[in-house]
């Protein structure tokens, strides 16, 4: 009988990693047209140039993405690696956040997430996604 629950417990496990990973949005990395942005490869190249917000730390730019998730770009610090790319969906159950101030809240059970995307509070309990970011001086390169 234990064993019986032990299998049962492990597939339900394996379902859980299953959907975590099917939250992954890493595949849907293509943008709706936007100023500044474009798609190179499986990549979006943003013109931090044409992107102003992102001169100042604490500056959002939000993309929308052609699978409907919302990416943010924020700076964080000064220089190349003060950015940061993150999908704006909930870490809990994949419910958009909204920016407020410096924090973004999601609206379905309240988890709070910094503009660094570090979980503040739950119930999330992961940060919210990020994608991989390099930068120049002028080019901010995602994906
Ligand atoms: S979906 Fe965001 S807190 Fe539950």
């Amino acid at each position: 009988m234990n064993e019986k629950f032990d299998v049962s417990r492990r597939g339900l496990l394996c379902g859980i990693a299953l959907v975590a990973v099917g939250l992954m949005p890493e595949a849907a990395l293509a943008a709706v047209p936007a100023v500044g942005i474009k798609q190179v490869g499986k990549k979006l190249q943003l013109d931090l140039k044409k992107n102003a917000a992102l001169s100042k730390v604490g500056g959002v730019v939000e993309i929308s993405l052609s699978d409907g998730s919302t990416l943010a770009v924020v700076r964080t610090a000064s220089g190349a690696k003060g950015l940061v790319a993150m999908n704006l969906a909930c870490t809990h159950q994949g419910v958009p956040v909204q920016q407020s101030g410096n924090t973004f809240i999601c609206p379905a059970h309240g988890s709070q997430f910094g503009l660094d995307g570090k979980v503040i509070q739950g119930p999330a309990r992961q940060g919210l996604y990020k994608y991989p970011l390099t930068a120049t001086a002028t080019t901010a390169t995602i994906g």
